[in-house]
């Protein structure tokens, strides 16, 4: 894995929620992604919802994963986690945005060619210098 980006350790990929990281497309746009456990690994998505695709599915404070699935705190559509399939409610039939990742020696790489990492957190926690609220209402 000459080309990958360490992202994290494994173990700060909740096994409920998930691990929000921004990197750069190959437009160098902006674009946030998510680490989750699945796949008796971890799976890299990009975190939006295939309904509505300006809806996070982490918010800033952690995607809601339940038995191996990622529900969008919108409508409740439920993706699997490992293949971002989702066969139910208003997103039935789409499947999320795949960001490449590896695990090796207890940390996950970034390892999509389509994307750069930017940082840690979501779009905003770059715009927002000094702030740490993840405050959402
Ligand atoms: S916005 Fe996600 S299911 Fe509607």
């Amino acid at each position: 894995m000459d080309d990958a980006t360490r992202l994290t350790p494994v173990d700060d990929v909740p096994a409920n929620g998930s691990w929000l990281f921004t990197v750069f497309d190959r437009t160098g746009e902006r674009e946030e992604a998510i680490l989750v456990r699945a796949c008796d690994g971890v799976a890299g998505w990009l975190n939006f919802c295939q309904h509505e695709t300006d809806q996070r599915l982490d918010r800033g404070v952690g995607a809601a994963v339940r038995d191996d699935e990622i529900v969008c705190p919108k409508h409740g559509s439920m993706f699997d986690a490992c293949s971002g399939t989702c066969d139910n409610g208003k997103a039935a039939g789409s499947t999320l945005v795949a960001v490449d990742v590896a695990v090796e020696d207890g940390a996950v790489f970034l390892t999509d060619d389509a994307y750069d990492f930017a940082h840690e957190g979501g779009i905003e926690d770059d715009d927002l210098p000094g702030s740490s609220s993840h405050l959402t209402f």
